[in-house]
C-alpha cells in the first residue's frame, strides 16, 4: 500500500494480519490473511478496534479505506474456524456478538469518512464490515452474500439496519433468507455499493474519492456525516443539538473563510479543520 500513498508508514496489527498504512491525508486498513480470504478473526477484530483508534486520534489522517490483501476477496466474513470457541452456545455466542458489535462500533461510529474497496468475496461479517463503512466500491467480479441462514447464524438489530436502510426490507429477506451469493452488478442495483468499476480500476477510483474527500473542508464533511447519521435514527432518538453545534463551528470555521475567498481569488481552498 505504500506505492499507493508516497510517504506512508505502515503499522502492524494482530500479528500483521491487520495492517495499516497512513500517508498523504488517507489511512488504508488491509485485512491481510489472504490465506483464508481476509476472514475476521478474534484477533483481527481486535486489531482493528486498536487501529481504527489510532486512525481516529492522528489529525493527519482525514479519510480511511478498508480493503482486502489479494485478488480473492476483500473480506469472507467471522472466521468460522472459530465459532466453536465464540459460539458454542447462545451466552457465550450473545457475550461474542456484543463483543464484536463494541467493536464495529468504533467503525460505525467513526468521527472520519470511511470507504470500503471491495475486490472479491465480501460475504457475511465482511459486507456487515462494509455497511459499517461511508462509502462502498467495488470491482467487477466481486461477490456478496450473507450466508447466516446456511450456517445458523442470527443477525443482530446493527447487523441488519444498515442492509435493510440500503436495500429495503424486502431484498434484504431474499438475501437472508436464501443466502444466495449475488454479482457486484446486483449489488449496484440494489443500492449496496455506490460505484462499480474495472479491477484495474479500483485503486485509482477509491484513491480519487478519498483525495478529493482529504482537500475539502473537514469540518464540513463532519456535519454531513453527522447530519446524515441523525436522519437515519428513529424521530425520538434524533440528536438534533449535535447538528446544530457543528452547523455553528462550520460557520464561524477558519475553513468557511478560507472556502469564501478561495472562490473569490479564483483560486484552490487550503483547509485546515479549524
Ligand atoms: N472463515 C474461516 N476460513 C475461511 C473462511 C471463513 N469465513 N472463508 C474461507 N476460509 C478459508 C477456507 O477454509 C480455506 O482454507 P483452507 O485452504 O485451509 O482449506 C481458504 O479460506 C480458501 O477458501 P476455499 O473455501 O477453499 O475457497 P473457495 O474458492 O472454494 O470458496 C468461499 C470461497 C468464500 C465461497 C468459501 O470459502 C466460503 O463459503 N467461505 C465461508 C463464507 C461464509 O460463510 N462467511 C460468513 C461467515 S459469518
Amino acid at each position: 500500500m505504500t506505492e499507493l500513498l508516497p510517504g506512508a508508514i505502515t503499522t502492524a496489527y494482530a500479528g500483521g494480519q491487520l495492517l495499516l498504512t497512513a500517508g498523504s491525508g488517507v489511512g488504508i486498513l488491509t485485512f491481510n490473511n489472504p490465506d483464508k480470504l481476509n476472514a475476521i478473526s478474534v484477533e483481527i477484530a481486535e486489531g482493528l478496534a486498536d487501529a481504527l483508534t489510532a486512525l481516529r486520534d492522528d489529525p493527519a489522517v482525514r479519510v480511511v479505506i478498508l480493503t482486502g490483501a489479494g485478488d480473492r476477496a476483500f473480506i469472507s466474513g467471522g472466521d468460522i474456524s472459530q465459532f466453536d470457541k465464540t459460539r458454542p452456545n447462545a451466552e457465550v455466542a450473545a457475550r461474542s456478538a456484543e463483543r464484536f458489535r463494541q467493536r464495529q462500533g468504533l467503525l460505525a461510529n467513526f468521527p472520519k469518512p470511511t470507504i470500503s474497496a471491495i475486490r472479491g468475496y465480501c460475504l457475511g461479517g465482511g459486507l456487515g464490515t462494509a455497511l459499517n463503512t461511508d462509502i462502498r466500491i467495488a470491482a467487477h467480479g466481486s461477490t456478496f452474500g450473507i450466508p447466516a441462514a446456511r450456517l445458523g447464524i442470527a443477525y443482530g438489530f446493527d447487523g441488519l439496519s444498515k442492509l435493510v436502510s440500503l436495500v429495503g426490507p424486502s431484498r434484504a429477506r431474499l438475501v437472508l433468507y436464501t443466502g444466495i451469493r449475488f454479482s457486484a452488478e446486483e449489488a449496484l442495483q440494489f443500492g449496496l455499493i455506490d460505484r462499480l468499476v474495472a479491477p484495474d480500476a479500483l485503486w485509482s477510483t477509491t484513491l480519487q474519492i478519498a483525495r478529493q474527500i482529504s482537500e475539502n473542508a473537514p469540518l464540513a464533511i463532519a456535519a454531513a456525516k453527522i447530519t446524515i447519521r441523525e436522519i437515519l435514527r428513529d424521530h425520538d432518538k434524533r440528536d438534533l443539538q449535535a447538528i446544530k453545534e457543528i452547523g455553528t463551528q462550520c460557520m464561524d470555521s477558519e475553513d468557511f473563510r478560507e472556502g469564501r475567498r478561495a472562490f473569490m481569488e479564483k483560486r484552490t481552498p487550503k483547509f485546515t479543520g479549524r
